[in-house]
């Protein structure tokens, strides 16, 4: 069973300068989909790169505050630790590797697994969850639509076996319909697999409905919180990331 993660009082500055976290706080329970929802800017993939230690890689630090997965400290764990502790970080924007087959984009990942296990089982564990990428494992990943491209982004962590994925942006740039078709596999594996989820999305609409519980966060803090369904009905909620606007109903 995935363990719970909870972020306390979290501050985060890049360049000791810019301060995109000042005071960002949320708990992902065990085996749930937990969604953070903000602007542009609003500090949401600065919240995920700080839980899987990639902020140094962009002259960002932790300056205050707590991340801990089932009571066990990630601010002292080096990236590769933290992948290995179960925690899988799929970027925003994808990042596969263009030039390697999508079978070699998954051997890439073998090296984060928590504990060994044999390749074919592994593989065959991402292809039932996306079989058209079992036909075409010997392409180039470069080659692939967006849609498959976030396939395979999503199948590297599952090679990983982790317990919980962060997820950034797993909708960005796709048709509706892929859109749908991803989200009811990710809700698959959440549920198949007790994985659990920390999605930031831009498409609330789609965010609030695979989610149990939410999180809004506005110039690097948490500003709102509430189950989907109470976040749902939320005027503000509506107005500024539903696009609802009250007068229409006038
Ligand atoms: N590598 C970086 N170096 C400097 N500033 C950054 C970097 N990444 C993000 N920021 C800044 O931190 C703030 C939060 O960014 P980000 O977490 O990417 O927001 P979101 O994912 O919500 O759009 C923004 O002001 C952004 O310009
Ligand atoms: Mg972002």
């Amino acid at each position: 069973m995935a363990a719970a993660l909870e972020i306390k009082d979290l501050a985060v500055v890049y360049q000791g300068a810019i301060h995109a976290l000042t005071n960002l706080s949320l708990n992902v329970p065990a085996g749930t989909i937990v969604t953070l929802l903000g602007a542009n800017g609003a500090g949401k993939s600065t919240t995920l790169k700080a839980i899987s230690g990639f902020l140094p890689l962009e002259d960002g630090r932790v300056t205050h505050g707590s991340i801990t997965i089932g009571g066990q400290d990630m601010l002292k764990l080096a990236p590769h630790m933290i992948v290995r502790r179960g925690v899988f970080h799929v970027r925003e924007g994808r990042h596969v590797f263009a030039e390697m087959t999508v079978e070699e984009n998954l051997i890439a990942s073998t090296f984060a697994q928590r504990k060994p296990r044999p390749r074919k089982e592994a593989f065959d564990e991402v292809y039932n969850y996306f079989p058209i990428l079992s036909q075409r494992r010997h392409q180039a990943a470069g080659y692939l639509s967006g849609g498959e491209q976030q396939m395979l982004a999503i199948g590297r962590a599952l090679v990983a076996d982790p317990e919980m994925i962060l997820l950034d942006e797993p909708s960005l740039g796709l048709a509706p319909l892929i859109v749908k078709d991803i989200f009811e596999i990710i809700a698959r594996i959440n549920r198949e697999k007790k994985v659990s989820m920390l999605l930031v999305e831009q498409n609330a609409v789609i965010a609030l409905r695979y989610a149990s519980y939410g999180y809004v966060i506005e110039n690097g803090s948490t500003v709102l919180e509430g189950s989907t369904q109470d976040l749902s009905a939320n005027q503000d909620i509506q107005k500024f990331y539903l696009g609802v606007d009250a007068s229409d109903a006038a």
